[in-house]
């Protein structure tokens, strides 16, 4: 659809940046937190780039005052940031630690003192270690009421202030990346246990928003989905079906089940052929239809484009962790689908597709199919930075990524999609889990690499005054391209 002229953002429109705990905190084992999977994890050799870990990230615990100093002076209007769970409860459950509920209620009251909205994200993946070694985690369905009881804590303490809310963070890459590649925490091959803890992870999704209706009014809650919207390579109707296949298994496997409660049938054939489909309780799909969210969160990064695949076919690919292009390969699920090269498309050094219309595209399925107002909590690009003489970092590929989603994001409006929010990914440099600290993604660069974390500097980049202005304008600052 072409629009001769483009609707304005709206006025309350959450212009954000978003962050993760894990990769900013640092403070692993201070004032009381407990030890993560990652905490755990990150220590054994070789599972990470060069070996690096989350212990002292970028120390935002210790230098929270000064980040959102750098927030307040950008104008954002939106931060979202995620709790550790093991700073909370250092054991998962039971005994609370204060001092950890006291380091979020600082950050929260400063950042409304400035006008700007917090939006937590309440799991971003660093489960505590101590839920794992009882009783493995999301692998059992005890973690239902631990996560409940998690949730309550947090609902309870910032409710009053807090508006919007994020479950889990992209439960389809912690739980693929844990047990289908293994390369995340706990480093499990086997698609039978995969299914069974994605399941239990929906349960603990679907129960938390039930207990957040009784704690938290007028609040709005919702999962952040990773939505890589799926292209048939060409019209050959053997690969239309493969795209069918992989929209359904990847995407509407995931956003079904949140929006509806309800488990797509074709993709539970499969895997009830397989022998792995997710063994479903009495209670379970009634608990799942009672925990619908008020927003789809998507984390947008990349489309993917799919051809047909036999039984035989290709199975699990090499992911580039490296940074070094064209380390990556092609990955499938036999039977189903294989992704393959889209040749209109340019790459990023970590091999991700840049694609800002696919973010429309899949804007515009979410609205078609589930009618749910859209909150991006994710965008942005991760490339190596330069920092140049005059502690300048010149990074125009990052202004030039970001302005084009937001140019798409806005023609999604016109198109009628309600868009509550964007959140870059990230506000400051940080670590990039199984990339190192070399795969920036910040609007303030961080002075550290891979061998130490130096004097953990902070510098704006090119792109913070850039966004400063796209924010002061309501998007009006935004360049557009010949034809767009
Ligand atoms: C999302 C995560 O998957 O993408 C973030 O929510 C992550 O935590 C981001 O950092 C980028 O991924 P990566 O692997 O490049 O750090």
């Amino acid at each position: 659809m072409f629009h001769k002229n483009v609707q304005p953002f709206p006025e309350n429109f959450l212009w954000g940046s978003a962050s993760a705990a894990y990769q900013i905190e640092g403070a692993w084992d201070q004032d009381g937190k407990g030890p993560s999977v990652w905490d755990i994890y990150t220590k054994q050799e070789g599972t990470t780039y060069k070996n690096t870990n989350g212990d002292i990230a970028v120390d935002h615990y210790n230098r929270m005052e000064e980040d959102v100093k750098l927030m307040v002076e950008m104008g954002l209007k939106a931060y979202r940031f995620s709790i550790s769970w093991s700073r909370i409860f250092p054991t998962g459950k039971g005994k609370i630690n204060e001092t950890g509920l006291d380091f979020y209620d600082r950050l929260i009251d400063l950042l409304i003192e400035n006008k700007i909205e917090p939006i937590i994200t309440i799991y971003h993946w660093d489960l505590p270690q101590a839920l794992m070694d009882e009783y493995g985690g999301w692998e059992s369905r005890e973690i239902i009421e631990d996560f409940n009881q998690y949730c309550v804590t947090l609902f309870k303490r910032y409710g009053d202030r807090v508006k919007y809310w994020v479950t889990l963070n992209e439960q389809n890459i912690f739980i693929g990346l844990g047990y289908r590649s293994g390369i995340h925490p706990p480093g499990v091959k086997d698609l039978k246990r995969m299914h069974q803890a994605n399941h239990i992870a929906f349960l603990a999704n679907a129960k938390a928003i039930q207990s957040f209706r009784k704690y938290v009014k007028n609040g709005s809650i919702g999962p952040s989905f990773a939505y890589g919207p799926v292209y048939p390579i060409d019209s050959h109707p053997e690969n239309i079906l493969a795209y069918e296949n992989a929209e359904e298994m990847n995407n509407h496997w995931y956003m079904d089940v949140y929006a509806w409660g309800e488990y797509p049938q074709t993709t539970m054939r499969y895997l009830e052929k397989q022998g792995i489909a997710p063994v479903i309780e009495d209670g379970d799909m009634t608990l799942l239809k009672a925990g619908k969210p008020d927003f789809m969160g998507v984390n947008y990064y990349q489309t993917a484009t799919v051809a047909s695949n036999p039984l035989d076919g290709i199975g699990e690919g090499v992911m580039n962790t490296s940074g070094k292009k064209g380390t990556s390969s092609d990955s499938g699920v036999p039977g189903m689908f294989r992704t393959i090269t889209n040749p209109n498309l340019e790459t990023t050094n970590w091999d991700w597709v840049i694609d800002p219309v696919g973010l429309r595209v899949g804007m515009r399925r979410i609205n078609n199919r589930y009618q749910l107002p859209v909150l991006i909590s994710e965008n942005g690009l991760g490339e190596f930075d330069k920092l140049e003489e005059g502690d300048q970092i010149n990074d125009d590929y990052r202004i030039d990524y970001i302005n084009h989603h937001l140019v798409e994001i806005q023609k999604a409006i016109s198109d009628g999609v309600e868009i509550i929010g964007y959140c870059t990914w990230s506000f400051t440099d940080l670590l990039s889990w199984l990339n190192g600290y070399q795969k920036r993604y910040g609007f303030v660069y961080i002075d550290r690499d891979e061998d130490g974390p130096k004097e953990l500097r902070r510098l704006k980049k090119k792109s913070y005054y850039w966004y400063s202005d796209v924010i002061s304008s309501n998007g009006n600052s935004l360049h557009k391209r010949e034809g767009e």
